[in-house]
C-alpha cells in the first residue's frame, strides 16, 4: 500500500494528576509526597503527539467536554501541530482525567475516569467516515468504548487505510472475529498480550507462544513490547528480538503510547518494520528519561541523536 504520511489517530485524552513517591501506597496507607504535577496526557494524545512530534501529520478524532480541561489538552495537541478539529464536544461533560502514581523507579500505576472521551459511539465513527482515507494510517488505542474502536477499525479497513493497534488498556471484552483481519499493525505490552491469548508473557517461550496465537487470530503482525526486556515481533514467519535501550528512567508513564506514535510516524515514512521498531524503542527509551505523558515525548532530532550514538 503507498503511504501518504497522513495519521488519523484516534483514542482517549486525559489530564494526569501525577504523584511522584519514594513507592506507591499499599491498601489502608498514606503516603506523603511533596511532588505533584498535572501533565496532558491520555493514551490516544500521547500517541498523537508522539506520532506528530517525530514526522507524522496528525489528525485527531475523538470526545472531549466543554470544560476548562478539555480547552487546555486541546490548545496542547495544536502547539505540538495535531489538526484538533474533527475533535467532537459534548456539552455539559468534561474531559478525561488519569490518577498516577510514580514511584522511585519511574513505575507507574494508572486509574483513569474516560469522563467525555466514553461518549464516543460507533454513530460518531460512521458520521465522520470521509476522515478515515485511502493510504493514510489509522492509529488507535482502546480508551474509547470497544464497539467504536472496532468500528473505526472496519470502517478504516473498508476505506484502504493501513490500522496500527495499540489495545491499551487491554477491552474486556473478546475481539469480534473479523477485526484482527483488518488490522495491520497489533501492539500489545505483555500484560495486554496475555490477556488476549490467554497465554502468559514471562518469559521467552511465553512471549514466542503468545505472538504465535496472535498470529493464528488474525494479526498479521503482532509486537509485543516487553518493558526493559525490549520487544519481540512476529514479522514474516520470525520472531525479531529488539533489545531495550538502558537509560536512566525517572518515569515511565506513557513509555508504551510514545513507542506507538514513533513506530507508526517512522513506517508511515516508508521506513521498514525493522527500523519503525527500534526508532520507537529509542523514542521510548528518552521518554521515560523526563516526567509526564506528552511533556515526555522526545522530538526527532534527539531520537535520531541517540541512535547514532547507539549504533
Ligand atoms: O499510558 C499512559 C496514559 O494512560 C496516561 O497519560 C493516562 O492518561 C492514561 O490514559
Amino acid at each position: 500500500m503507498k503511504l501518504s504520511g497522513n495519521i488519523l489517530s484516534m483514542g482517549g485524552i486525559n489530564m494526569d494528576f501525577v504523584m511522584y513517591a519514594e513507592r506507591v501506597p499499599v491498601p489502608g496507607e498514606t503516603v506523603k509526597t511533596d511532588n505533584f504535577n498535572t501533565f496532558s496526557g491520555g493514551k490516544g494524545g500521547n500517541q498523537a503527539v508522539a506520532a506528530a512530534l517525530l514526522g507524522g501529520n496528525v489528525k485527531f478524532f475523538g470526545m472531549l467536554g466543554n470544560d476548562l480541561t478539555s480547552s487546555k489538552l486541546i490548545e496542547d495537541m495544536n502547539e505540538k501541530g495535531i489538526d484538533t478539529t474533527s475533535i467532537l464536544i459534548r456539552e455539559n461533560n468534561t474531559a478525561g482525567v488519569a490518577m498516577i502514581w510514580v514511584d522511585k523507579n519511574g513505575q507507574n500505576s494508572i486509574m483513569f475516569n474516560p469522563g467525555a472521551n466514553c461518549l464516543l459511539m460507533p454513530e460518531h465513527v460512521r458520521a465522520h467516515s470521509s476522515l478515515f482515507k485511502a493510504g493514510d494510517i489509522l492509529m488507535t488505542s482502546m480508551e474509547p468504548p470497544e464497539e467504536t474502536t472496532f468500528e473505526a477499525i472496519r470502517i478504516a479497513k473498508k476505506n484502504g487505510m493501513l490500522v496500527v493497534v495499540d489495545p491499551a488498556p487491554a477491552p474486556e471484552v473478546k475481539f469480534p472475529d473479523d477485526i484482527p483481519y483488518c488490522i495491520d499493525i497489533f501492539k500489545p505490552n505483555e500484560t495486554e498480550a496475555a490477556k488476549i491469548t490467554g497465554v502468559e508473557v514471562d518469559d521467552k517461550t511465553g512471549t514466542e507462544k503468545a505472538l504465535f496465537k496472535l498470529h493464528d487470530m488474525g494479526f498479521a503482525l503482532p509486537i509485543i513490547t516487553l518493558g526493559n526486556k525490549g520487544v519481540a515481533a512476529l514479522i514474516g514467519k520470525r520472531v525479531s528480538y529488539f533489545p531495550a535501550y538502558t537509560v536512566s528512567s525517572v518515569d515511565t508513564t506513557a513509555a508504551g503510547d510514545i513507542f506507538t506514535g514513533a513506530l507508526t510516524a517512522h513506517y508511515g515514512k516508508g521506513k521498514s518494520i525493522e527500523e519503525s521498531i527500534q526508532f520507537a524503542c529509542a523514542a521510548a527509551a528518552l521518554s521515560t528519561t523526563k516526567k509526564g505523558a506528552q511533556t515526555s515525548v522526545p522530538v526527532l532530532s534527539e531520537v535520531e541523536g541517540f541512535l547514532k550514538l547507539h549504533q
